[in-house]
């Protein structure tokens, strides 16, 4: 087995390059002036599967096309199999038609990496599993919410109270909620297709006093962190965090959420930055340890 780490990656790939105890091939990127991506791999993979490990957190759109790039260039020096692990997948979001006229952004990102030589894809907590049954390869999602509980165990968080911010994450909150050993739930929550402002029923739960964390897979702009934060404040909780498996972090987001009583934002290296603290380096290992038994 090979490993290309892309540009998007560094971190999470040097992390993956040790506990794989193997020596990533060099590869060679720029960007010309007028925005195109150049890569360029410098070993040969003759007859290996080659595991090529990039995000596709913003900036998306280039970092697909990277991804495409490395995955043509790896099977033209004959690589056996393409792996692509992408912790954060772009476009999962838009995995159904919402309103007429719309495409299904994920399917035609499928399409598009299938034809540059991708034969396997493994990303994390991808928003709905179910759209990789439509890939044309085989596509898994794991799990980063033990770990991310875990990490709050560690800090003492053991028995806090798990939310997820819309009944879609509900299995979210419940995975946490096993390592945790405390109590878990969920809110309502409705976005306007149009305007994408968001709306968060309120709802009672039995947390005063205690401290809370609302898991999501996804942090972008903070406003759903936001609203659950409040209303996890008004129902008397002692404390509120947040944890996302993907930190997007848009804007000042992180701001807002700090502004609405959140003591911390946990995240993983999925998307390299300071909220970054939980890696995704062991389970992305496991999983390709088992691919190379298989
Ligand atoms: C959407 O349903 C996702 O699970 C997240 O809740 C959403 O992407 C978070 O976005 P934002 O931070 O902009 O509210």
């Amino acid at each position: 087995m090979k490993l290309i780490i892309g540009p998007a990656s560094i971190d999470l790939g040097n992390r993956i390059a040790q506990l794989l105890n193997i020596q990533p091939i060099q590869t060679f990127y720029k960007t010309f002036p007028d925005g195109e991506s150049y890569i360029r791999i410098e070993d040969v993979a003759k007859d290996e599967n080659v595991v090529i490990v990039q995000t596709t957190s913003p900036p998306q759109d280039s970092r697909l096309i990277q991804l495409a790039f490395m995955a043509d260039a790896a099977k033209r020096n004959n690589a056996k199999n393409v792996i692509a692990v992408v912790p954060y997948l772009a476009y999962a979001r838009q995995d159904k038609i919402f309103l007429q006229g719309e495409t299904v952004s994920i399917e035609t990102i499928a399409t598009m990496l299938k034809a540059a030589g991708v034969d396997k894809l493994i990303t994390v907590n991808v928003h709905q599993a179910k759209a990789l049954e439509r890939f044309p390869f085989p596509a898994k999602s794991l799990s980063a919410i033990p770990l991310l509980a875990e990490h709050f165990k560690k800090i003492g968080l053991n028995e806090a109270f798990a939310l997820a911010p819309d009944k879609g994450a509900i299995h979210i909150a419940e995975e946490a909620a096993k390592v945790l050993g405390g109590e878990y739930g969920y809110l309502e929550k409705q976005r306007d297709r149009y305007t994408g402002q968001i709306t968060v029923e309120k709802k009672t739960f039995n947390i005063k006093g205690k401290p809370t964390i609302i898991f999501d897979d996804i942090i972008s702009t903070g406003g759903t962190i936001v609203a659950a934060a409040k209303i996890l404040k008004d129902l008397g909780a002692n404390s509120v965090y947040a944890s996302c498996v993907h930190p997007l972090l848009v804007g000042d987001a992180e701001k807002r959420i700090r502004q609405a009583g959140v003591e911390e934002i946990i995240g993983t290296d999925s998307v390299s930055t300071h909220v970054s603290k939980v890696s995704l380096a062991p389970l992305i290992c496991r999983e390709l340890k088992e691919l190379k038994s298989g």
